[in-house]
């Protein structure tokens, strides 16, 4: 069995970026600007967003974090990305989720600007993928398939089975496979019968956030299973996906922690750089 190692994985790539950051500032004289706003003290979302300042530093890009309070209010946020939106400085605007419930999130992303949406939230960037046509990719989806294309090229024609149907996941994971011209199905919380759903599967994304859902026996020998769950239990964090019996099943499985989540921020920074890519066109 293949243990994929999202975090050497995204080490080659963030280091990939390094260089095309360096090149980029040759060329331009110039160089990409991602700015985050954090709104609320959640600690997952601290987390997540400090990461991902460290990593576009790292990798040379110009990384500004706003923070408000819980209070904030949603104009105040509206307002921000707006200026955001005509700041020639700032290449990608992400608006770190969850929000708080009086701030409406399909406001937000609505209104920041779609050529500077690096989480490929705005409904441009949605119709966009599922047209084929070019556009900001989710970060966590775009990771997983380029883990999938490490262990295996051409998938063309291969049977995909994805867990979870999410806008953040599920949907977007499903356009960028149909794009390789893989056979998808989308399976959700009223889906009949899962298991034999999955066992039909050459490649399975789990992303529902039940822990350990996919068992041992729900995997077809020799399939590529990829893990997006981050679940906190008692045994401390887990995966969608029963590491230890699909292990055995599988040619090829990403851990949790270790997997998806480190490609999920060097996506980001490599969206930050076509969306910078793009505007000097
Ligand atoms: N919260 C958890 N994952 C994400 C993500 O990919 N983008 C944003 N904006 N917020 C998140």
């Amino acid at each position: 069995m293949i243990l994929i190692d999202g975090k050497k994985v995204a080490a080659e790539l963030r280091e990939e970026l390094k260089g095309e950051v360096s090149q980029l500032k040759k060329q331009h004289n110039k160089i990409p600007g991602l700015t985050v706003i954090l709104i609320g003290d959640l600690t997952p979302s601290q987390i997540y967003v400090r990461n991902k300042e460290r990593s576009a530093k790292e990798v040379g890009l110009n990384s500004e974090v706003i923070k408000y309070p819980d209070s904030v209010e949603e104009k105040t946020v509206l307002e921000k990305i707006k200026e955001l939106n005509v700041d020639a400085t700032v290449s990608g605007i992400l608006v770190q989720l969850p929000l708080p419930k009086h701030i409406d999130k399909q406001k937000v992303i609505e209104t920041i600007d779609p050529s500077k949406d690096v989480d490929g939230f705005h409904p441009m960037n949605v119709g966009n993928l599922s047209s084929g046509y070019e556009s900001s990719i989710p970060c966590t989806p775009l990771g997983c398939y380029l883990l999938i294309k490490k262990i295996e090229p051409n998938i063309s024609g291969k049977k995909a089975v994805i867990v979870g149907r999410s806008n953040l996941n599920g949907k977007p994971m499903t356009q960028l496979l149909l794009k390789e011209n893989c056979t998808v199905t989308i399976t959700h919380s009223k889906t009949k019968d899962l298991k034999s759903e999955c066992l039909q599967a050459d490649i399975i994304v789990a992303a529902v956030g039940i822990p350990e859902l996919v068992k041992g026996d729900w995997v077809k020998k020799d399939a590529i299973v990829i893990d997006v769950g981050i679940n906190k239990t008692e045994k401390g964090i887990v995966g969608d996906v029963n590491f230890n019996e699909v292990s055995k099943k599988a040619k090829a499985l990403t851990p949790v922690p270790g997997g998806v989540g480190p490609m999920t921020i060097a996506c980001l920074l490599k969206n930050t750089i076509e969306c910078f890519k793009r505007s000097q066109i």
